[in-house]
C-alpha cells in the first residue's frame, strides 16, 4: 500500500503482572511512539491503541505468588503501566484494559462468529492435571526438565534458558507448581484452530506478500528476522492450536457454545482482540467509526512487538482474522529484538532491570535523556546492549556536547549581537557552509534546499522503521550547525564582519528551528524546551513536518526576521558519574540479593509447640555401620539408645565411610514410626544438618553425653 488513507497502529499489550523495564521500552513503545509522532506530524489520519493484557496464566500464577487475587494483580500494574507510559511520554491515543466490558463482549462475539462459521475442530485431548489442586494445569503452571537443553525448571510452553517453545507433555518429569505434585493426564475439550489449514496462504503472504496473486504488502519493508522466525515455522509445519483453556480467570467461552461451562479463551486469543476492542473504545470516546480503521482497506495496519510476540502477530493473528473475514491484515509487523542489561538478559525474577517507573521517579527531569539512549540502541534487526557507562556517554557527548552546545551558542549570541531578534541578512554575503555539497555559501536558499533533504532522510528512516538511523540524522543536522559555527567563528567575525555574522547566526537559527521540530517525536519535552526558547509556540504535534517541508522546499525562512527570541535554559545537563555509580552499584546489590536469596531455604509454615512436643529426640552413639546391598546412599546402623539398640537406615554413605562412624554420638527421632528401606526396618531417623552444596553432617552436641538424654 503506498500511500494510505489511515494508519491502525498498535503495540503489544504489556502483561498486567509486572512492572515495565527498559526492554520493553525500546521494544514495542517508544518504537511505536517515534512513528505515530511523526505520521501525526505528516498531518495523516492515525490512531494508536494499547492497554493491558490481564488474562492468562501470568496473572493467576502472580496472583498465586503474591497470596492475592488476580483482580489485584491487573488493577496495580494496570495503574502502574499508565502512570510509566505517561511518564515516558508515550502517546497512546488509548490505552485500555482487557478486563474492560466492552472487550469481554468483543471478543465472545470474535470466538461465536468463528465458532458459528464452522472454523473449529472440537477435540477431546488428554491434559495434564493437579489431582491435589483439583484443575487442569494451564502450560505455564507445569515445570520440568527441559528435553532440548536438560535445563530444570522449563515452563511447560517454553524453556527460559534455551528458548525452545515446548508442550507441557515434551518436558521430562513434570510437576504441578501449584501443589508440587506430579501432574496426572485427563480428558478434556477444547476449541481448536486449524492452522495448517491455512498454511498455504499464509506462506504465500509472508514470503510474497501476496494472497491468491492479491497484493497485501510488500515484504521488501519487512525486516530479515521477522520474516526469518516466521518462514522456520512455517517450514515446520502449522498444527491446530487450542483456542480455549481450562482456567477459573478470563474471557469465558460464550454459553451458547455447547460445552462452555468452566471454560476460558485462550489468552493469546483474547489478547490480540484487544486491539479492536481498544479501538471500539477510543472511536466511541471520539465520535469515530472504529470499522474503518480494521476493515477498509486504505488502512494500513501495523503492530509494533518484541521478537517473542512474533508468530502470534505474523501467523496466528492473520489467522484468526481471515478466518472471521473482513478485517485487514498487517502491512508490517516490525518487531524489535531483545535489550540485554549489564551484559546479562534483562530478568523480572532477578531482579536485574532498570524500572521505567523508579527511573522516572528518581530522574524526572530525565526522560529524554532515557528515550534518547533507548532509541540509539534499539535492538532493531539484532539484541543490544544497555550499560550505564554508555547511557552517560551517549547524553553528555550527543545530547550535550552536541545537540545542547549548538542550540546555546546560537540562543546566547543572537541575544549577545542582536537583543534576541533573528538578524535580518544580505543573501549575496559569502560564508563559510559545513555542507560538502555547497562549501562556499552566499545564498540562503541552497541551505535550506540541504536542511529540506536532510529532514526528508530522516523521515524516509522513519517509514522505513529504521529509528536508529534517524536519530543519527538528527545528530548530524546539529553537528552541522556546530560546524557552520566553528567555521565561521562570529564569535571572531562580529569585530570586522557584521554583515558574515547576521547571514550564518540566521541560517544557525533555522538551523536550531528545524530541530526543534525533528527531534520532537524522539525528544518531546526537549523539543518543547527549544521552542521555548526560540519564543516559538509547542503546538506542532500535528502537520508541522508537511509544513516544514513545503518551507524549505520553497526556500522560506521557518523563523523570521525581526522574530524576538526567548531567554537561553540548559537544553540538557551532563550525568554526573555520581548517578552511574549509584545505578551501577543497585544492580550489583539486588543480583547479591539474589544469590543470598537462592542459598536460604525458605522456612517451613510455622507449627504448635504441641506439634513440636510430640516429637521425641534422644542422643545415641553409632555401634556399627554396613553398607545398605545395592544402593549408593544408604547405611544400615546400629545405634545404642542407652535403654535399647536399634537399627536405623540412613542416606549418609556419600558423606561418611563406614569405619570412621563407630563411637560417633549422635541425635535421633527415636519415635518416628518404623520404615522399610530397601528390605531394612529402620526404626528412628538421625539427624542431618545440610550446606548449600547437599554435604551433610551428624547434628551433635557439645562435649559427650550419655545415651538417651531427651532433647529439646
Ligand atoms: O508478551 C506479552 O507481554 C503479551 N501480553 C503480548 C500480547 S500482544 C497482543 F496480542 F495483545
Ligand atoms: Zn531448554
Amino acid at each position: 500500500m503506498n500511500n494510505p488513507s489511515r494508519y491502525l497502529i498498535t503495540s503489544a499489550l504489556p502483561y498486567a503482572n509486572g512492572p515495565l523495564h527498559i526492554g520493553h521500552l525500546a521494544g514495542a513503545y517508544l518504537s511505536a511512539d517515534v512513528y505515530v509522532r511523526f505520521l501525526r506530524m505528516m498531518d495523516k489520519d492515525v490512531v494508536w491503541v494499547c492497554g493491558s493484557d490481564e488474562h492468562g496464566a501470568a496473572i493467576t500464577i502472580k496472583a498465586l505468588k503474591e497470596n492475592t487475587t488476580p483482580k489485584e494483580i491487573i488493577d496495580k500494574y494496570h495503574t502502574l503501566f499508565e502512570k510509566a507510559f505517561e511518564q515516558m511520554n508515550i502517546s497512546f491515543d488509548i490505552y485500555h484494559r482487557t478486563s474492560e466490558p466492552i472487550h469481554h463482549e468483543t471478543s465472545q462475539d470474535f470466538f461465536k462468529m468463528l465458532y458459528d462459521k464452522g472454523e473449529f475442530i472440537e477435540k477431546e485431548s488428554d491434559q495434564y492435571y493437579d489431582d491435589e489442586a483439583k484443575q487442569f494445569l494451564a502450560d505455564r503452571y507445569i515445570k520440568g526438565e527441559c528435553p532440548k537443553c536438560g535445563k530444570k525448571d522449563a515452563y511447560g510452553d517454553q524453556c527460559e534458558n534455551c528458548g525452545s517453545s515446548l508442550s507441557p507433555t515434551e518436558l521430562i518429569n513434570p510437576l504441578s507448581t501449584l501443589s508440587g505434585a506430579k501432574p496426572i493426564l485427563k480428558s478434556t475439550k477444547h476449541w481448536y484452530l486449524p492452522l495448517d489449514k491455512y498454511e498455504n496462504w499464509l506462506k504465500e503472504w509472508i514470503s510474497d506478500g501476496t494472497i491468491d496473486g492479491e497484493e497485501y504488502h510488500d515484504p521488501s519493508k519487512w525486516k530479515n528476522h521477522v520474516l526469518g522466525q516466521c518462514k522456520s515455522w512455517l517450514d515446520g509445519g502449522l498444527v491446530p492450536r487450542s483456542m480455549t483453556r481450562d482456567l477459573d480467570w478470563g474471557v469465558d467461552v460464550p454459553e451458547e457454545v455447547q460445552g462452555s461451562e468452566g471454560k476460558k479463551l485462550y489468552v493469546w486469543l483474547d489478547a490480540p482482540i484487544g486491539y479492536i476492542s481498544a479501538t471500539k473504545q477510543w472511536a466511541q470516546d471520539n465520535g469515530k467509526d472504529w470499522e474503518t480503521y480494521w476493515k477498509s482497506d486504505d488502512t494500513a495496519l501495523i503492530h509494533f512487538i518484541g521478537k517473542d510476540n512474533i508468530v502470534f502477530h505474523c501467523l496466528i493473528f492473520p489467522a484468526i482474522l481471515k478466518a472471521h473475514g473482513g478485517y485487514n491484515l498487517p502491512i508490517n509487523v516490525p518487531a524489535n529484538q531483545f535489550v540485554n542489561l549489564e551484559g546479562n538478559k534483562i530478568s523480572t525474577s532477578k531482579n536485574w532491570a532498570v524500572w521505567v517507573n523508579e527511573y522516572a521517579e528518581i530522574y524526572p527531569d530525565r526522560i529524554d535523556e532515557l528515550r534518547y539512549h533507548m532509541i540509539k540502541i534499539m535492538p532493531e534487526q539484532k539484541d543490544s546492549e544497555f550499560t550505564w557507562q554508555s547511557f552517560q556517554d551517549s547524553v553528555n557527548n550527543e545530547l550535550v556536547n552536541n545537540l545542547a552546545n549548538f542550540v546555546n551558542r546560537v540562543i546566547v549570541l543572537t541575544h549577545k549581537y542582536y537583543d534576541g531578534k533573528v538578524p535580518e541578512f544580505d543573501p549575496n554575503i559569502m560564508f563559510e557552509s559545513p555542507y560538502e555539497e555547497d562549501d562556499l555559501a552566499g545564498f540562503h536558499e541552497s541551505e535550506l534546499l540541504i536542511l529540506h533533504d536532510a529532514v526528508h532522510e530522516l523521515n524516509q528512516n522513519i517509514r522505513d522503521f529504521n529509528f536508529r538511523s534517524a536519530l543519527q540524522m538528527v545528530l548530524k543536522i546539529s553537528q552541522n550547525g556546530n560546524q557552520l559555527l566553528q567555521l565561521n567563528e562570529p564569535w571572531k567575525a562580529i569585530k570586522e564582519d557584521e554583515e558574515l555574522v547576521k547571514v550564518v547566526m540566521n541560517l544557525s537559527l533555522q538551523i536550531v528551528t528545524v530541530l526543534s521540530v525533528c527531534i520532537r517525536p524522539f525528544l518531546p519535552n526537549a523539543s518543547n524546551r527549544m521552542r521555548d526558547q526560540l519564543g516559538l509556540n509547542h503546538d506542532i504535534d500535528n502537520g508541522s513536518l508537511v509544513s516544514m517541508l513545503d518551507q524549505l522546499c520553497e526556500g522560506e525562512l521557518l523563523i523570521n526576521e525581526g522574530h524576538q527570541i526567548k531567554k537561553a535554559t540548559h537544553l540538557f545537563s551532563r550525568i554526573p558519574d555520581e548517578m552511574i555509580e549509584t545505578e551501577k552499584a543497585k544492580l550489583v546489590e539486588s543480583e547479591e540479593g539474589n544469590e543470598e536469596q537462592s542459598k536460604h531455604i525458605p522456612l517451613k509454615e510455622n507449627i504448635e509447640f504441641n506439634d513440636f512436643m510430640k516429637l521425641d529426640f534422644r542422643t545415641a552413639t553409632i555401634l556399627t555401620a554396613e553398607k545398605v546391598e545395592k544402593t549408593d546412599k544408604l547405611l544400615k546402623l546400629e545405634v545404642d539408645l542407652g535403654f535399647e539398640q536399634r537399627t536405623i537406615v540412613s542416606g549418609i554413605a556419600e558423606h561418611y565411610q563406614t569405619d570412621e562412624l563407630p563411637g560417633k554420638q549422635i541425635m535421633v527421632v527415636a519415635n518416628l514410626a518404623p520404615k522399610k528401606l530397601r528390605g531394612v526396618m529402620s526404626q528412628g531417623m538421625i539427624l542431618l544438618a545440610e550446606d548449600e552444596n547437599g554435604k551433610l553432617t551428624f547434628v551433635s552436641a557439645e562435649g559427650s553425653f550419655p545415651n538417651g538424654m531427651v532433647v529439646r
